[in-house]
C-alpha cells in the first residue's frame, strides 16, 4: 500500500485538455512521466515554461544565480491584494532589505524564547480534542486552527481566542478558497499590458483581513512607543534596524509582512501536520512509535525537543510526501541553457518539490511512506540533493527553522493523548489549493489514550 497519490493524466492531451485540467487540480494535471524525467518544456502556440526536476538544474537557479531568476510576477499578482510589498513577493534590494530586518528574528537563539508560545498552542489543541473523540473530526480545520494560533502567539503574544484573531482566522479561510497560490497565469502568461483583474470578492476579503492586521500592528506600534510592548517577534522585527541604513519598517511595510507570515506560517505548517495526522493513522506502528517517544520523555521543553527523533523524521516524511508548497515559479531574466533546451529570456522556470521529492531515479522506494529512510545513505543522500520543501539559496524560507520545532512539538503533543484512526470510505485525495489539500478534508476519529 502507498499513501494517496493523485493520478497522472494521460501523457498526450490537446492545449484545451490540459487547461481545464489545470484548471481543477494542478497535481493531477501533470503527466506520470515527470516522477521521471530531469526536465520537461510545455510547448504551446502561446506561452514555453520550463519545469526543472534534477538537482543540478534546481540548485543553479535557487542557489548559485538566484538574481537572473527572481521570483516571477506572474504569480505575484494574485496575491497582491492580501500581501502588498512584503517579503515573498519582492525582489532585489528591496527584498535583501526586508530579509536583513525579518532574518535575526527567526535566529536560532529566538526560537528558544518563542517555544514556550508554540507550546501553549500546542496545548490549547489538545485540550480542545478532548470533547471531540470517538467521531470522525476534519483534521484540517483543527491543524488550522492550531497553526493559527501558534503565528497569533508568537507574532502578538495573543491566542487565537483574541477578537481580532480570531476574525483575521476566519477571513483567511473565505479567502483560501477563492485564490489558489499558483493560477493558471504562471502557466500561461499574459502579456503584460493585459489588465488584470482581481475577483471582487478577493479583493474585498484581501481589503478585509489587511484592516485588521492593521489594527494589531499600529496597537503594538503605540505599545513599542510607551515601552510596554510584549517582546515578541512582531516587536523584534519593527524594533530591528536595517543593518546598512539603520531604518526600520515603518508601521505599513510591517502590515504586509504580518500578512505574509500569517498566511506562509499558518496554512503550510497546517498542511503538513494535517498530513501528517492522517499518515499516523494509516501506519499505526509508526504512531505509536511516537507516542512512545513523547511518553518518555517527563515534559516537552526546548531542551527535549532534540531527543523527538522519531516525530521530527516522521514530520519530515510528510513533507516529503506532500509538499505544503507543491510548485514554485521563477522567471529567467535572460537566455538559459537547460540540458539541452534552450529557455529564452522571460521563460516561466517551474521548481515542483512534489515530483522533486517522488522522483525514480533519485529516491528508493518514493512513494512510500518509511520515515526510517532518513537514517539510510540514499535517504541522507537525497535530503541534501532532493528535498526542499522549504526552497533552498538565499530565499529559503524564514519560517524553517520555525516550523521544524512547531511540527514535531504539536505532533508529539497530540499523541502524547490521542490516538488517530483511520475513517472508513474517507480517503484523503490531494489537491493543490493555496497548500496541498485534500479534495474533501482529512476525516479521522480521536481516541484517548
Ligand atoms: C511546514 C511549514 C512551512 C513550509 C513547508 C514552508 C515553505 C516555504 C517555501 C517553499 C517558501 C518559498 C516559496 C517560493 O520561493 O516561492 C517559503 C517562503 C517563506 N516562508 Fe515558509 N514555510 C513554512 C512555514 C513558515 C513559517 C512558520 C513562517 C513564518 C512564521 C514562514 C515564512 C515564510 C516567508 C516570510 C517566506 C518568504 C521568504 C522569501 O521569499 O524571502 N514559513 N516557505
Amino acid at each position: 500500500m502507498i499513501p494517496p497519490k493523485p493520478p497522472a493524466r494521460p501523457d498526450n492531451v490537446s492545449l484545451w485538455q490540459y487547461l481545464r485540467l489545470f484548471r481543477r487540480d494542478i497535481l493531477s494535471a501533470q503527466p506520470q512521466r515527470l516522477y521521471r524525467a530531469w526536465m520537461a518544456e510545455f510547448r504551446t502556440p502561446f506561452f514555453r515554461s520550463y519545469l526543472i526536476n534534477q538537482p543540478e538544474l534546481i540548485d543553479r537557479v535557487l542557489k548559485h544565480r538566484p538574481e537572473d531568476f527572481p521570483k516571477s510576477g506572474r504569480i505575484s499578482e494574485g496575491l497582491r491584494p492580501l500581501l502588498g510589498q512584503s517579503v515573498f513577493l519582492t525582489n532585489g534590494e528591496a527584498w535583501r532589505r526586508q530579509r536583513r530586518i525579518i532574518d535575526p528574528a527567526f535566529e536560532g537563539g529566538r526560537l528558544k524564547q518563542t517555544f514556550s508560545a508554540m507550546l501553549a498552542s500546542a496545548e490549547a489543541c489538545a485540550d480542545r480534542l478532548r470533547d471531540r473523540t470517538g467521531v470522525p473530526v476534519e483534521i484540517e480545520e483543527v491543524t488550522s486552527h492550531a497553526a493559527a494560533d501558534v503565528i497569533f502567539r508568537t507574532l502578538f503574544s495573543v491566542p487565537i481566542e483574541h477578537e481580532i484573531a480570531a476574525r483575521v482566522f476566519e477571513k483567511f479561510r473565505a479567502y483560501q478558497r477563492q485564490q489558489p497560490l499558483l493560477n493558471l497565469a504562471a502557466f500561461v502568461p499574459l502579456p503584460g499590458w493585459v489588465p488584470r483583474f482581481h475577483a471582487r470578492k478577493t479583493r474585498r476579503a484581501a481589503a478585509e483581513i489587511r484592516a485588521l492586521i492593521a489594527r494589531l500592528t499600529r496597537e503594538r506600534a503605540a505599545q513599542i512607543a510607551a515601552g510596554t510592548a510584549p517582546d515578541d517577534l512582531a516587536t523584534k522585527i519593527m524594533t530591528t534596524p536595517d543593518p546598512l541604513t539603520g531604518q526600520c519598517f515603518n508601521t505599513d511595510e510591517m502590515i504586509d509582512q504580518v500578512a505574509i507570515f500569517f498566511l506562509a506560517g499558518h496554512e503550510t505548517s497546517a498542511s503538513a501536520l494535517a498530513w501528517t495526522l492522517y499518515l499516523m493513522a494509516a501506519y499505526p506502528n509508526w504512531q505509536d512509535r511516537v507516542a512512545e517517544e513523547a511518553r518518555a520523555q517527563d515534559e516537552l521543553s526546548f531542551a527535549t525537543m532534540s531527543r523527538l527523533r522519531i516525530s521530527r523524521d516522521v514530520f519530515r516524511e510528510a513533507l516529503r510526501l506532500y509538499p505544503p508548497v507543491p510548485m514554485m515559479v521563477r522567471e529567467a531574466t535572460c537566455p538559459e541553457r537547460f540540458r539541452d533546451r534552450d529557455a529564452p529570456k522571460g521563460a516561466q522556470i517551474v521548481i515542483s518539490p512534489w515530483h522533486l521529492h517522488r522522483h525514480e531515479r533519485l529516491w528508493e522506494d518514493p512513494d512510500s511512506f518509511d520515515p526510517a529512510r532518513w537514517a539510510t545513505e540514499n535517504g541522507k543522500a537525497c535530503q541534501r540533493a532532493a528535498f526542499i520543501p522549504f526552497s533552498a539559496g538565499p530565499r529559503v524560507c524564514t519560517g524553517a527553522g520555525f516550523a521544524m520545532v512547531e511540527g514535531p512539538l504539536i505532533l508529539s503533543t497530540l499523541l502524547r493523548r490521542y490516538r488517530f484512526e483511520p475513517v472508513e470510505g474517507r480517503t484523503p485525495v490531494p489537491v493543490a489549493h493555496l497548500t496541498v489539500r485534500s479534495r474533501h478534508g482529512i476525516w479521522l476519529r480521536v481516541v484517548e489514550r
